[in-house]
């Protein structure tokens, strides 16, 4: 078993990561009602046993980030008062990213806020959003643009649940993995390969990955300086996202991403072709594209413009000078960003 402590704004809080930790859940001490918020997939996989032992009522929302709304709030809301959460209640986020953040959101609203436990299941969701404190949800304009910070009372992370993740979302996972191994990590990197069917391997990589994440939030909770690393090519994601109208999942748009922001820094010499073959080597391996296929540069470069973070339309990516050294770098000339994509085609 791992405990990773995280010192937050609002109170500390520990990452457990065991495997079985949801066969024991009579023995994680929750206090007052407890109402588990899961979806259609993991409710008959972990979550009427998980809320039979701790005598919880669940709450189950579609499968989907097009279910991550406001819609979805209100009945969940409702589904709270039916269930007689009060204020001394605790929601248990059972699920990937998009229930944690969703449910996370309730729970940092319903009746101004209740006690949130993370339970984590996909390996995005164990390394990356249930740590941190950001929850909320999409609207039809655009994604995330609702939300809040709502530090969990505790994360509970049982990697065995991730025998029963589709294999390529254990992929697109892999793709954060290999963003933290870049940002801080280069051990991640070599551990990355690993199979989810090997519990005791996942555990290792889950620990690894999420205290990456657990250091530059702690450093920085509000995202004032350096938790932008996070960012580490979501520049590129994003506008592959857009582009591709959704039929890139993330993760896999994070991984050519990744390639993308190591060549660019590669062309503004920041860096030597070390460290694009070595991206390019890991995402070979664990089977996440290299290339950007029929996406058209132009299209791509318009939609990076439309990124939050892109202050007045001029360019803001995370680069790096080699493994563990991030920064953040203005003004790209557009030819040199838009090379970069054809170089990917
Ligand atoms: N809050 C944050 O800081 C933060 C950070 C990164 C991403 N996010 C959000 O996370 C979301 C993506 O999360 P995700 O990648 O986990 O997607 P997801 O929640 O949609 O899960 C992916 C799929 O795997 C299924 N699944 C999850 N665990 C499973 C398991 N153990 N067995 C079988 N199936 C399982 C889910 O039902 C879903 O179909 C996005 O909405 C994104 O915005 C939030
Ligand atoms: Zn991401």
């Amino acid at each position: 078993m791992a405990a990773i402590r995280v010192t937050a704004p609002g109170g500390d809080y520990d990452i457990l990561i065991e495997p079985g930790l949801l066969r024991r859940a009579a023995s994680w001490g929750l206090r007052g009602r407890v109402v588990v918020i899961t979806n259609t997939t993991i409710a008959p996989l972990y979550g009427e046993s998980l809320a039979r032992q701790l005598d919880a009522a669940v709450l189950t929302m579609p499968d989907g980030e097009q279910y991550k709304t406001l819609e979805t709030v209100a009945e969940l809301y409702a589904g709270c008062v039916s269930a007689g959460l009060d204020r001394g209640g605790t929601v248990v986020a059972l699920g990937g990213g998009v229930v944690g953040d969703t449910a996370g959101f309730v729970a940092a609203t319903y009746m101004r806020g209740v006690r949130l436990v993370q339970v984590p299941t996909s390996l995005l969701a164990m390394v990356d959003s249930s740590v941190g404190g950001k929850v909320g949800v999409d609207l039809p304009q655009g994604k995330n643009l609702v939300g809040a910070f709502k530090q969990p009372d505790k994360v509970l992370v049982d990697p065995e649940t991730l025998t029963t993740l589709p294999e390529r979302e254990w992929r697109c996972g892999l793709a954060e993995v290999i963003k933290h191994g870049l940002l801080a990590d280069p051990e991640l990197l070599e551990m990355a390969s690993c199979s989810q069917n090997n519990t005791q391997q996942a555990a290792e990589l889950v620990c690894r990955a999420v205290q990456v994440k657990v250091d530059v939030v702690q450093q920085d909770p509000f995202e004032q300086s350096i938790r932008a690393h996070l960012n580490l090519g979501h520049t590129f994601a994003h506008a592959v996202e857009q582009v591709s109208s959704y039929r890139w999942p993330h993760g896999e748009a994070v991984g050519v991403g990744l390639l993308a922001a190591g060549r660019l820094s590669h062309k503004l010499g920041l860096c030597g072709t070390d460290l694009t073959e070595q991206i390019e080597t890991i995402l070979q391996i664990v089977q996440l594209p290299q290339r950007l296929g029929n996406l058209d540069p132009e299209l791509l470069y318009e939609a990076m413009h439309t990124d939050k973070k892109w202050q007045n339309g001029n360019s803001r990516f995370v680069l790096l000078r080699g493994v563990g050294r991030a920064e953040i770098v203005k003004d790209v000339a557009p030819e040199v960003i838009i090379a970069t994509l054809k170089e990917l085609q």
